[in-house]
C-alpha cells in the first residue's frame, strides 16, 4: 500500500514522541514530572460542567456550523473587555485553535505557497501547513538574542512571490516572549507592504507577567482586514479537553470562505459549546488568581534554572514555556536518557527536545522546551532532578 507524500513527510509531535519511553519508565515504577506538555493542572471553572449537567436538551443535535448563536454572542461580550468590537459575522467557533489554524491556512494559501513563521515555533504549525501542502518558511531567531525578531530588512528577505502570510503566537509558545509594539509594527508594515495575512495566535493572551502591556494585532486598525485572530478556551480556562476555539477577523469575505470548511465538518460538539458559553462569562477575578499562580511558577522556574551552570535561557514574559540551551550536543538523547537511565529516589523528568520546534535543519539540537505547569514544590523538585541529571549526563559523556 502507498501512502501520500504529504503524510509521510509529516513528523510525529516532538512533545509526545518520547511518550513510549515515559510509559516504560512508569512501568518500572518511576514517577515522572511532565515538563514536556502544556496541560495546565488548574481546575476548570465549575460553570462549564454545571451548564452541561443542567441542560434539558434531549437530543445531541448538529448545531450551526458557525457555532451556536449564544456562544458567538458570549465571544462578542467577552472581547468587549479587551476593547475588541466584533459583529456576529466576524466570528467562527472552531474545534480548538488547532482547527482554526488549519482552516485559516487552507483558506489563505494554496499548495506550494509559503507562510513565514518566526522560529522556534509551536510545533504543530508545521504539521497544519505541511498537511495542506503549504511550505513553512522559518524566520530564525536565537536563544542568544532572547528570540527577538530580526530587523525589517532581514525579516523581509524571506518573502517570495509565494508568501501568503505571517504566522506567530503571541505570547509565544515555545519561547515565552511577548512581542513589543515595535516588533508588531514591523510585522504590520511588512504585511501591509506585501499584502500578507497575519495569523495571530493569541491563545496565551492573558498569560503575561511583570505587568508587561500586551498588544494584540486586532487593535491595529490599519491592517484589520489582514488579521486573523486565532483563539481558544483551552489554556485560559484550563479547558483543553473542551476543544472550543474561534477564528475572528474583520475580513468578512474570508469568514464566508472559511465557513465552507466549517460546513464540511458540520459543527462543533453541542454540549461543549453550551459549557463554553458559561466559561466565557467567568468573572475576571478567576483569571487574576490563575495569573498570580503562573507568575509565581515562572519565578520559581527562573530562580531554579539560575542554579544550573552553563545553560542559556531568558526570563519568560508570557505563556508558560521556556527554551533552554544546554551544554550538550543532543538534547533528545539527554531527554531519553533522563527517562531510561536516571532517577533520584525513583523520580525523573520528561522534557521536550526543542529541535521539533524548528524547521531549519540542525537547529535547536542542544535545546529543550520546558512547560512550567507544575505546582511550586514539584517544579522545584523537577529542576533539581534536571540539574543533577545534567551533571551526571555530562560526566558520562565526557569520560
Ligand atoms: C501556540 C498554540 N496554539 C494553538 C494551540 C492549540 O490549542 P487548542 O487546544 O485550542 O487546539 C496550542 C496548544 O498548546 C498552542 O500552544
Amino acid at each position: 500500500m502507498n501512502f501520500s507524500k504529504r503524510i509521510i513527510a509529516m513528523d510525529q509531535s516532538p512533545i509526545r514522541k518520547l511518550t513510549p519511553y515515559a510509559e516504560r519508565a512508569k512501568e518500572h515504577g518511576k514517577k515522572i514530572y511532565h515538563l514536556n506538555i502544556g496541560q495546565p493542572d488548574i481546575l476548570t471553572p465549575k460553570s462549564f460542567m454545571n451548564a452541561i449537567k443542567n441542560t434539558n436538551a434531549e437530543i445531541l443535535k448538529y448545531t450551526s456550523s458557525q457555532g451556536i448563536p449564544e456562544l458567538i454572542d458570549a465571544f462578542i461580550n467577552f472581547y468587549k473587555e479587551y476593547n475588541f468590537n466584533f459583529e456576529r459575522d466576524e466570528i467562527l467557533v472552531t474545534n480548538g485553535a488547532s482547527e482554526g489554524l488549519f482552516f485559516s491556512a487552507i483558506a489563505i494559501a494554496d499548495d506550494g505557497d509559503e507562510i513565514l513563521v518566526p522560529e522556534p515555533f509551536y510545533t504543530n504549525y508545521q504539521g497544519f501547513l505541511s498537511a495542506t501542502g503549504i511550505k513553512t518558511v522559518p524566520v530564525p531567531t536565537s536563544a542568544s538574542t532572547g528570540f527577538r525578531l530580526p530587523n525589517k530588512e532581514t525579516f523581509s528577505s524571506y518573502i517570495t512571490s509565494k508568501t501568503k502570510a505571517i504566522l506567530l503566537s503571541n505570547p509565544s509558545n515555545p519561547t515565552g516572549i511577548v512581542y513589543t509594539l515595535e516588533e508588531m509594527q514591523l510585522i504590520a508594515d511588512i504585511a501591509k507592504e506585501n499584502d500578507l495575512f497575519i495569523l495571530a495566535d493569541e491563545v496565551y493572551r492573558d498569560f503575561v507577567y511583570d505587568n508587561i502591556e500586551f498588544h494584540s494585532f486586532m487593535n491595529m486598525k490599519e491592517i484589520e482586514d489582514k488579521v486573523i485572530l486565532i483563539d481558544s478556551l483551552s489554556k485560559r480556562f484550563s479547558a483543553c479537553g473542551c476543544r472550543i476555539g474561534a477564528i475572528i477577523t474583520k475580513n468578512k469575505e474570508l469568514i464566508a470562505h472559511i465557513l465552507k470548511l466549517c460546513q464540511l465538518r458540520l459543527c462543533c460538539p453541542m454540549l461543549e459549546q453550551i459549557g463554553a458559553v458559561e466559561l466565557l462569562k467567568t468573572p475576571k477575578s478567576y483569571f487574576k488568581e490563575v495569573l498570580c499562580e503562573y507568575e509565581q511558577r515562572r519565578n520559581v522556574l527562573y530562580n531554579e534554572l539560575q542554579k544550573i551552570p552553563n545553560i542559556v535561557f531568558h526570563k519568560p514574559e508570557g505563556a508558560f514555556y521556556v527554551i533552554v540551551k544546554l551544554p550538550i550536543e543532543n538534547a533528545e538523547d539527554f531527554a531519553i536518557w533522563l527517562l531510561n537511565d536516571f532517577d533520584i529516589n525513583s523520580e525523573t523528568v520528561m522534557l521536550a527536545p526543542a529541535k521539533g520546534f524548528y524547521s531549519t535543519e540542525n537547529s535547536g539540537m542542544d535545546e529543550v522546551r520546558i512547560a512550567y505547569i507544575l505546582n511550586e514544590d514539584d517544579l522545584k523538585k523537577s529542576m533539581y532532578i534536571l540539574k543533577e541529571g545534567l551533571t551526571k549526563y555530562l560526566s558520562i559523556k565526557n569520560r
